[in-house]
């Protein structure tokens, strides 16, 4: 092919009237008489070709009628203003190369299962939907760098294999690791705690895996999770961080993918709703609202995806459920002076049924009841020394959170099951691709 300027789709309208050269992928080709249009796609956008018989000759011709769904080509053309092609403008087409051949694409422009294309979400990532999901999943995470760079917090990366049981046993991914076992994390958050006398306020971003024997729309068996973790905060300061950074994550969504929730058919209408501060209700108080609605929920159990939805429908904003049974949550959390039975704590359930979206405590600080709390739990007391060591020597009221990021993406973008919102989805049954 001639030199041409190689140029991206989202800069052709900078370049009307010159001849550029394009790469990509053809996503549909239909031939009318002599004019042949193909919609290629280089990542940034979309473009439309338009091949003249009389214009380029046979052999051109021969070559662009024909293109398949998927082949990669080089086009070089003329850039023109066109308002009724997508992006405004079309490539008038004076040479085209094909780079790669695409015979029989698996995925066609017509309704497949589920399976099917979970199966083949190497390619499927290509599709428009999916492209929307994942920009704005990667823009989600901009955000979350974004907030907590501007707010102070150093960014600290936990181990991926650890020692010590971060959550419960229940949900572990166990590695022969050189005559030890390994176990692949649940969080970052005990190594945060550990972070937290050297840096003050601190923030992890990363995998986490809990294998979830569930098959649910919400679980994953690999998900990431942003964690922070702040010294001197309590509970209630945890809830004010948690607020904040959820309405900022939802503001940088509208202002920055209006065109991926357009391409989704997003109604953001629910999302512009997302001020603070959010409502909360005492884990007590939502028991007997879902007792009052019908459900025989007994105290001290902890709450369902069912149980969570009702709740969301109570509120059009993201609540707030503080202040679980201890029985019901993880071995580290900060036990209520006000009421033992209880932990300071709180999840955050998103609006229209999407769920938990964070769960967050304050954590226990004094030596003597987090030990008592790890034999209770019957954890193996010596993979927690050196996480004792830090009530040991300087211990400070502290506290943090955790927000999974495909359900949070999930409920911005309004797609109802998290196996669409990370690339690659693991799931119970799903290890490839
Ligand atoms: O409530 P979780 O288990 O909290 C923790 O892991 C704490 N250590 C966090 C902290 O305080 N630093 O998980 C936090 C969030 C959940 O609210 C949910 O959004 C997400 O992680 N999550 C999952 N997402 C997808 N699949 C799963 N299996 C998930 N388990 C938790
Ligand atoms: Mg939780």
């Amino acid at each position: 092919m001639t030199e041409a300027k190689r140029v991206e789709v989202k800069d052709l309208p900078e370049q009307e009237g010159e001849v550029v050269g394009i790469g990509g992928w053809v996503e549909t080709l239909r031939v009318h008489g002599k004019v042949a249009f193909a919609v290629v796609r280089d990542g940034t956008g979309v473009v439309q070709c338009v091949l003249a018989r009389d214009e380029v000759g046979d052999e051109l011709w021969a070559r662009g009628s024909e293109l398949t769904q998927e082949t990669s080509v080089a086009v070089r053309g003329e850039v023109t203003r066109e308002p009724r092609s997508p992006g405004g403008f079309e490539l008038r087409v004076v040479e085209l190369d094909v780079l790669g051949a695409s015979e029989a694409y698996p995925i066609q422009p017509k309704e497949h299962g589920v399976e099917f294309l979970m199966d083949h979400r190497h390619l499927w990532l290509r599709s428009s939907v999916q492209r929307s999901v994942l920009r704005v999943r990667a823009e989600i995470t901009h955000a979350i760098h974004d907030f907590f760079y501007r707010e102070g917090f150093t960014r600290i990366d936990t181990p991926i294999l650890t020692g010590s049981i971060g959550e419960s046993a229940g949900t572990l991914f166990s590695t022969e690791y050189f005559g030890e076992t390994a176990y692949l994390a649940q969080t970052g958050q005990l190594y945060l705690e550990a972070a937290c006398p050297a840096f003050g306020k601190v923030y992890c971003f990363g995998p986490t895996f809990r294998a979830e024997k569930s098959k649910t729309r919400r679980h994953l068996t690999e998900f990431w999770m942003v964690e922070p973790e702040v010294a001197f905060a309590d509970s209630e300061e945890n809830m004010r961080l948690q607020e904040r950074f959820v309405t900022h994550l939802v503001g940088w969504a509208l202002d920055r993918c209006a065109g991926e929730l357009e391409e989704l058919e997003r109604d953001t209408l629910p999302l512009e709703k997302v001020r603070v501060p959010f409502p909360r209700i005492s884990y007590t108080e939502a028991v007997e609202l879902l007792r009052s609605r019908g459900s025989e929920i007994e105290w001290g159990s902890d709450l369902g995806g069912a149980d969570e939805t009702m709740i969301a429908e109570e509120f059009d904003l993201p609540v707030f459920v503080y202040n679980y049974p201890r029985q019901a949550k993880a071995f580290y959390m900060k036990e209520n002076p006000d009421d033992p039975r209880t932990v300071l704590c709180n999840d955050l359930i998103a609006p229209e049924g999407y769920g938990e979206i964070i769960g967050g405590s304050q954590r226990e600080d004094d030596l003597d009841r987090l030990l008592a709390r790890i034999r209770e739990e019957k954890l193996p007391e010596e993979a927690y020394e050196w996480y004792l060591d830090l009530r040991r020597y300087g211990t400070f009221v502290h506290s943090g959170f955790g927000l999974g990021i495909e359900r949070t993406v999930a409920w911005i973008t309004g797609r109802s099951h998290v196996r669409e919102l990370i690339p690659f989805p693991r799931l119970m049954n799903r290890l490839t691709p």
